[in-house]
């Protein structure tokens, strides 16, 4: 772990670092180098990396939960190695620095590989011809994790990256661990598949269920939550 000034739109601050940067020059991130301007982070690109600037969200819950739970930007490394081990694809991270200040408006950054060839898939998937097949993907991945009794805090089509064809990568996670199976179901049918049943049609909805009926230790209890949420 290293101490550096870090120079971010003009301003700087002191993080603790962590691993190899390749955006960061000089203890300063290139302005050219932005790639996209989102509410609550920066995203830097440059070759085969991309670097993300995570914004401070919320005082004090964003300090608290910095000591405690670690930072945005750990917090999603350490997600995304969780799911690595589990078989699911995610990008290889390299670097991580976070700011002890709880005043400053970047609370963490990290560095990772750039999905090259990907596209998001923040959009109607069923407009797609080959919407069946993502649907499955993400169906598949979704049994894995929760095989593994985690899932996703954050489950949202922009935080899936689709190769055409071939699979899908997870970006942006921030993963939660169960212990109990009703609840998880609970989380699951009132959160987690509502966010994504809106984007589909009837069709890709029977292909995500029957990939849940033949592969999931939960799907007994997910129907047992839906009975009785419908009744
Ligand atoms: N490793 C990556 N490779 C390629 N593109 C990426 C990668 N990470 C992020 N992106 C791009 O940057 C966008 C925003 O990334 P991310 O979801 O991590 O940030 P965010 O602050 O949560 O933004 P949003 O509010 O849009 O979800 C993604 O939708 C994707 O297009
Ligand atoms: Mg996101």
């Amino acid at each position: 772990m290293q101490l550096n000034k870090i120079t971010i739109d003009r301003e700087k601050c002191w993080f603790f670092c962590r691993g190899e940067s390749s955006l960061i020059i000089e203890n300063n991130i290139p302005n050219e180098l932005m790639y996209k301007e989102n509410e609550c982070s920066h995203l830097y690109m440059h070759g085969d990396r991309i670097l993300k600037v995570c914004f401070a969200q919320s005082w004090p819950k964003d300090s608290i939960r910095k000591y405690v739970w670690r930072s945005q930007a750990e917090r999603e490394i350490d997600s995304a190695k969780l799911l690595a081990e589990l078989g699911l694809s995610t990008p290889k991270e390299y670097f991580s620095a976070f700011s002890l200040s709880p005043f400053n408006r970047v609370e963490s950054i990290h560095e990772m590989s750039f999905l090259n060839d990907h596209e998001n898939l923040n959009k109607h998937i069923s407009t797609r011809h080959n919407s069946e097949n993502i649907v499955r993907l993400i169906a598949e991945d979704l049994v894995t994790m929760t095989n593994n009794m985690v899932c996703l805090k954050d489950f949202g089509l922009g935080n899936i990256m689709y190769h055409p064809n071939t699979h899908i990568s997870w970006i942006d996670n921030d993963i939660k661990n169960f212990s109990d199976k009703k609840r998880l179901a609970c989380f699951l049918m009132e959160h987690l598949i509502p966010r994504l049943l809106r984007h589909i049609d009837a069709r890709d909805e029977e292909v995500f269920w029957n990939v849940f009926r033949a592969r999931s230790i939960m799907y007994n209890e997910m129907m047992a939550e839906y009975l009785c949420c419908s009744n």
